[in-house]
């Protein structure tokens, strides 16, 4: 299709408003042959079980594959969500009935719909800055407005949210990611979410939880979920099997009130019917058999190591007046440099061969450009090494 083809479209008023994610226009770039790329968000292809799920598969296919292929409930397999009910019980002592959870199509399908069903055009969500991408851009392509609350080492800062809070009338959401936040790594203290609870119960709105990366804890102790602490049904928790299974199976789930459940199953019949019956009985067979808790050790083990030799090597070779958050799991870290222009340096970064995600991207107005995003779990040993030389390099 020529360009002049493409004016004769008449695109609806969202369609003009959505941009593509950095991230996903950096994917392209990542191509480049010899590249090292800490820019995406991937988890590393040698966690994910292939033996596993082919033996799971090759079972499947034979005793169960005429309901396997066919559509499914739009809440998800039954036997999936009394797994996932399970698991969330020991793992985030969770505790929640048969109506308060559905299954989504990766979690970004749940951050769309959830602003679909609780937010109207123009309402304020509130969330760390800098947040995730993926939910910007799913909240833009619902006209919602997001603003960013700064956040320090114990997460976001919650008395300036309140004040935040107080001042808008139409305060519809507030959006965390607690756990080795995407994209700085940090994780909310116990004091954060408690007061974050409080807030939320003061005014009235709810908070979004958005978990991908609880279960990859290498170092620290582990904080109790502000779901746990949930007492009045406030509190939407987001899981996904992304990063501890394989972001291929594109399957998520939403742990809610009942109320809120029942209309996102409602939205997601609009939104794809059903997420794929392939995979949830992949994943349900997956759990059961105990692979799962198998696997997720060696996931840990796989990433506190390139965590730490991606720490060593930025110790050893980045100059002074750089600084870095040390994060306790997940998959990033966050690189700042005061007065730097990290969007200016990409281009230099590309030119030796390394990339990385522009702290602009992760910011709801794109007004920060002193910071990066790394990704620490994707590239190979050698990679890490050579990338964080390289990288010292175009920030000197
Ligand atoms: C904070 C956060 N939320 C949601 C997602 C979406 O994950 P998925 O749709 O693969 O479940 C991601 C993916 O990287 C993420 O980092």
């Amino acid at each position: 299709m020529t360009s002049d083809q493409q004016t004769l479209m008449k695109f609806s008023d969202i369609a003009m408003y959505m941009q593509p994610s950095a991230i996903r226009r950096l994917l392209k770039v990542t191509e480049t042959p010899d590249l090292i790329s800490f820019g995406g968000g991937l988890p590393n292809p040698e966690s994910f079980p292939i033996k596993e799920i082919k033996e799971i598969f090759n079972e499947l296919i034979e005793t169960n594959g005429k309901k396997m292929l066919q559509y499914g409930a739009t809440e998800g397999l039954t036997s999936l969500n009394l797994a996932i009910s399970k698991m969330l019980k020991e793992r985030e002592n969770i505790v929640i009935s048969k109506d308060e959870l559905i299954q989504t199509t990766g979690s970004q399908e749940a951050l769309y719909m959830i602003g679909k069903i609780l937010a109207n055009p123009n309402d304020y969500v509130f969330s760390e800055a800098p947040t995730y991408t993926g939910t910007i851009s799913a909240f833009k392509a619902n006209f919602i407005k997001m603003i960013g609350i700064n956040m320090d080492n114990d997460g976001i800062d919650t008395n300036l949210l309140e004040k935040e809070i107080r001042n808008k009338k139409n305060a519809k959401l507030i959006y965390v990611i607690p756990n080795f936040q995407n994209p700085t790594g940090i994780t909310m203290s116990l004091d954060r979410r408690k007061h974050l609870l409080e807030i939320a119960s003061e005014y009235s709105i709810p908070i979004v939880e958005d978990d991908p990366y609880g279960a990859l804890r290498y170092s620290g102790k582990k904080v109790p979920s502000i779901k746990s602490m949930d007492k009045e049904g406030l509190v939407i928790y987001l899981g996904t099997f992304s990063k501890i299974l394989a972001p291929g199976f594109r399957l998520g789930y939403v742990a809610a009130n009942k109320e809120v459940i029942e209309k996102l199953n409602l939205a997601k019949q609009a939104v794809d019917l059903a997420s794929s019956t392939i995979s949830q009985y992949i994943a349900e067979a997956y759990l059961s058999k105990g692979y799962l808790d198998r696997q997720l050790p060696k996931i840990i083990e796989l990433y506190r190591h390139k965590r730490d030799l991606m720490l060593e090597s930025m110790d050893k070779y980045f100059p002074k007046g750089v600084e870095w958050t040390r994060p306790e799991g997940g998959m990033f870290l966050w690189v700042t440099k005061k007065g730097a222009n990290t969007d200016a340096l990409f281009p230099k970064a590309l030119e030796k061969k390394v990339a990385y995600v522009v702290g602009s991207a992760f910011y709801p107005d794109g007004d920060n450009h002193e910071s990066m995003r790394l990704n620490f779990t994707y590239s190979g040993d050698n990679e890490i090494v050579e990338g964080i030389k390289r990288l010292a390099e175009v920030i000197s």
